[in-house]
């Protein structure tokens, strides 16, 4: 049997932070052996809000692909590429944006939210979900890594497949989610890790940068010095110890932050090593691909020839179920 597609968008942020790397990237990594894959940096869905920013967009997808890169994405396995390098992206969201309703966009969660919270009436930010199924569509994906947050999308990618089928013939597999297990990452403050609230630890952050980092993080209130006793359940430096340590340091952490024999300082310092750890082998293969820029955009400029030959088949199906000229 051929083997499932999956497809996997994410917007180009630039670096990417402890958070994207264990609730998400981590996830690709692993799924990249068993499945035909795609992993498109959209870029077009940043200009929904960055379209008055567009010069740092070029900047940030090459962070991006460095990390994806040196975290072990594997351009031979799967096709690591740039939504607007493949055109074909806003030909199916065109022909899509005949057939969907606009109460189904106007109805979606993200767009009632952020169009109020962060002023954006763009004709393309209420596509937006729009723009997401094509990504998907495109590649006839079976599967789509995502968090939470993304599910009503998904929801909508099936409803707009059923209704391209049902109107055209059977073009799309409806795309089912695969949800990350492991997505709750804090930042240094407690909540969960995130650029917009500037409480994240970089892939690509100095090894003393993430000393620092860590030293402020929060910890349980109550505990103000070495002696007193603490209680990890509450804080976010032991949540990080459970990613980034051993069971046998995880179990002595526990007891000892409980007894009070282990103060915050020593706590946040060993975690700090530990991350350090972690990251050295990403860090330094990092700044091996930030040392030869044109191997990175080699690799994107692959991928996107790649991911060309799946889009235009299926747009060769689409323009053929449609009865449009080729
Ligand atoms: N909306 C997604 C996010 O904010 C990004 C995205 C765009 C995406 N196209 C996609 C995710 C296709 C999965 C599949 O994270």
């Amino acid at each position: 049997m051929a083997q499932q597609v999956i497809l996997s968008g994410m917007q180009p942020t630039g670096s990417l932070h402890l958070g994207n790397y264990e609730g998400a990237l981590k996830n690709w990594i692993s799924l990249q052996d068993d499945y035909e894959m795609y992993c498109c940096i959209v870029d077009w869905h940043s200009l929904t809000s960055l379209y008055d920013k567009t010069e740092v967009l070029k900047d940030q997808i090459f962070q991006m692909a460095v990390d994806y890169i040196a975290a072990g994405l594997d351009p031979e396995k799967c096709a690591i590429f740039v939504q607007s390098q493949v055109k074909e992206h806003a030909e199916l969201h065109l022909l899509l944006s005949m057939v969907v309703p606009t109460p189904w966009l106007e109805r979606v969660p993200s767009y009632k939210e952020k169009s109020k919270s962060l002023g954006l009436d763009s004709y393309g930010f209420l596509g937006y979900p729009l723009l997401q199924a094509a990504d998907i569509l495109l590649y006839r994906a079976n599967f789509v890594p995502v968090g939470k947050d993304q599910l009503p999308h998904i929801e909508l990618t099936r409803e707009i497949a059923r209704r391209f089928n049902g109107l055209y013939g059977e073009v799309f597999p409806e795309p089912q989610d695969k949800l990350t297990k492991f997505a709750a990452v804090p930042g240094i403050d407690g909540n969960r890790m995130s650029k917009s609230y500037g409480n994240h630890i970089c892939l690509s952050d100095t090894p003393e940068e993430t000393v620092e980092k860590i030293s402020k993080m929060f910890t349980d209130p109550e505990k103000l010095r070495k002696g007193d006793p603490g209680r990890p359940e509450i804080c976010p430096v032991f949540t990080l110890h459970q990613i980034y340590s051993s069971k046998d340091e995880i179990d002595k952490i526990d007891r000892d932050c409980r007894s009070g024999a282990l103060g915050c300082v020593a706590d946040k310092k060993h975690l700090a090593e530990n991350i350090n750890k972690a990251l050295a082998p990403i860090r330094e293969r990092a700044a091996e691909l930030k040392a030869n820029p044109d191997t990175v955009w080699d690799i994107l400029n692959d991928g996107a020839r790649k991911a060309g030959v799946k889009a235009k088949e299926t747009m060769q199906m689409v323009r053929e179920a449609m009865r449009l000229i080729q």
